[in-house]
């Protein structure tokens, strides 16, 4: 799919699919009074008869509107002028999105970035209509042997805006088209199978994405890790007939700032090993690698818009299985760190994978290290797969990933790092155990890692509830993706210089 950015009349614009907002009250938006004109009143005709109905989000598609070129028009709600808000316009894009998506048209126009949110530049408004509209065209490519195949969908996708399109407007196009390519990275990975996406096609993604984006990729096997003491991240493997991978990303984009340190859980399925979990919608614990695809998501998107920054990203990619070689509740294994971990349950892996790479980390000397797992279902009881789980050793990091979470919409909300909860983590047999109880479980997960993580700024996204969903939606999110990204590309901007997009 193609996106661009124009200045153009919706009257005149030639395309398959024109879409445009209607506010149940107030004053319309210009595109949406200039169409209202050219056709002689038949919007207004149509919304004063009630055919759109007045809740935000909801659409109407008309053929053959008079007086202009665009061949269908698309009305979508966008409640009360005076009520819209953040929510509401990423409502209707997305509601525009799955009308691109389906649409026999092979062009659209939308005219959505126009509407009046005065508190966000048309910057921010373009970018999120690039990123939400590329994003709703996202397709998993099911392996089906029946179905219709005819090709829908829109390829070609103008943003009309009313105003004159400067260079900072095109970027921010190219910012939200490029965030979204790395969201369908992420869905991807997510959405395949578990026999499909092991840690070694998680290494082997690593390796194509590093060769098309020009960037280092180095693929840690077996005898590494355990050449580098990485006894607790291998004992989750450890049952496994695929092998374990730590996979280790370098883009380097010239600036001076030290490297922002990503880590992504790599579970590619998560039994629960010898700590079996219920077998009720096991199959969702495929998802349990979506922090490595967050990760590698991430890393498509500052690399392919060259972002002046140095990024490393680290996946320890593992499956985590029982049988007759499987760590078993009780066993005590050696961190890298030197720290020792009891394993109380087999089924708190995350941990035990993510502990060893945040030791790795350390040798970049990080400006800050960001891990994102899919850690505790305890996070989900307290979020929801609205919000995802924050943790932070530092408060000007906490900040500045909340605000990335706000502006994007794909937001985390921060819960507490306190020393007290370490007392559930207490061991008769190791320095630590691996489980801290029911009580505030995701927590306690967090704060076991921040045992590991003293020697910089770290933040712990826990994911398990916004990753992707269940039901009949089932399938990943592709979050907390545009959050990580705008940290990145918040980062890029305070570098500076001005960068290829
Ligand atoms: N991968 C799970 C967490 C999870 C649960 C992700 C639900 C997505 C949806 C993780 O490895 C796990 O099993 N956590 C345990 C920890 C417990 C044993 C301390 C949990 O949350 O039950
Ligand atoms: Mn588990
Ligand atoms: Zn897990």
């Amino acid at each position: 799919m193609d996106m661009q950015v124009l200045r153009s009349a919706a009257t005149s614009f030639r395309t398959g699919l024109l879409v445009l907002g209607v506010y149940s009250e107030g004053t319309q938006p210009s595109a949406t009074q200039e169409v209202d004109q050219a056709s002689k009143g038949k919007l207004t005709s149509l919304v004063e008869r009630g055919d759109l109905a007045e809740q935000a989000g909801s659409t109407l598609l008309l053929m053959d509107v008079p007086g202009i070129s665009a061949e269908r028009v698309l009305l979508v709600s966008l409640g009360k002028r005076g009520e819209l808000d953040e929510r509401v316009f990423q409502k209707a894009l997305r509601k525009a999105a799955r009308a691109l998506r389906d649409t026999v048209a092979s062009s659209a126009a939308v005219a959505l970035a126009d509407v009046d949110l005065p508190e966000h530049s048309i910057a921010w408004r373009v970018q999120q209509a690039a990123l939400l509209l590329s994003d709703g065209l996202y397709r998993f490519e099911a392996p089906r042997t029946s179905g219709s195949v005819v090709p829908r969908g829109a390829k070609d996708v103008t943003l009309l805006v009313s105003e004159a399109v400067t260079e900072h407007i095109e970027r921010a196009l190219a910012r939200g088209v490029a965030v979204a390519a790395g969201m369908a990275l992420t869905k991807d990975l997510g959405n395949l199978p578990g026999n499909v996406c092991n840690p070694s096609y998680l290494a082997d993604t690593a390796l194509a994405l590093g060769k098309e984006l020009k960037f280092d990729v180095e693929v840690l096997e077996r005898s590494d890790m355990e050449r580098l003491g990485m006894a607790s991240a291998l004992s989750v493997g450890r049952a496994s007939a695929q092998p374990c991978k730590f996979i280790v990303m370098k883009y380097h984009g010239g600036s001076k700032a030290k490297p922002v340190v990503l880590v992504g859980k790599g579970v590619t399925f998560d039994t629960g090993g010898v700590s079996l979990k219920p077998g009720a919608d096991m199959d969702e614990m495929k998802y349990d690698m979506c922090g490595a695809a967050a990760v590698f998501g991430a890393m498509k998107t500052a690399a392919s818009l060259a972002l002046p920054i140095d990024l490393i990203g680290i996946v320890p990619a593992v499956e985590n299985m029982p049988g007759g070689d499987a760590m078993r509740p009780g066993d005590v294994v050696k961190s890298m760190s030197g720290l020792t971990i009891e394993i109380l349950d087999t089924d708190a892996e995350g941990r035990l994978i993510l502990c060893d790479a945040l030791t790795y980390a350390e040798r970049f000397k990080p400006a800050c290290v960001v891990d994102v797992a899919t850690l505790t279902g305890a996070c989900v009881i307290a979020l929801g797969n609205v919000t995802s789980g924050l943790f932070a050793n530092d408060d000007g990091l906490a900040d500045e990933l909340f605000d990335c979470g706000q502006d994007t919409g794909d937001r985390a909300w921060r819960l507490p790092l306190y020393g007290d909860y370490l007392d559930q983590l207490k061991s008769n047999f190791a320095d630590t155990s691996n489980l801290g109880g029911s009580a505030a479980g995701a927590v306690t997960a967090a704060c076991f890692l921040g045992r590991f993580t003293k020697s910089y700024k770290w933040a712990h996204l826990d994911i398990a509830g916004t990753s992707a969903l269940s039901g009949p939606e089932k399938g990943a999110t592709g979050r907390p993706v545009p959050l990580l990204s705008e940290f990145l590309l918040r980062r890029a901007d305070a570098n500076g210089p001005a960068y290829a997009s």
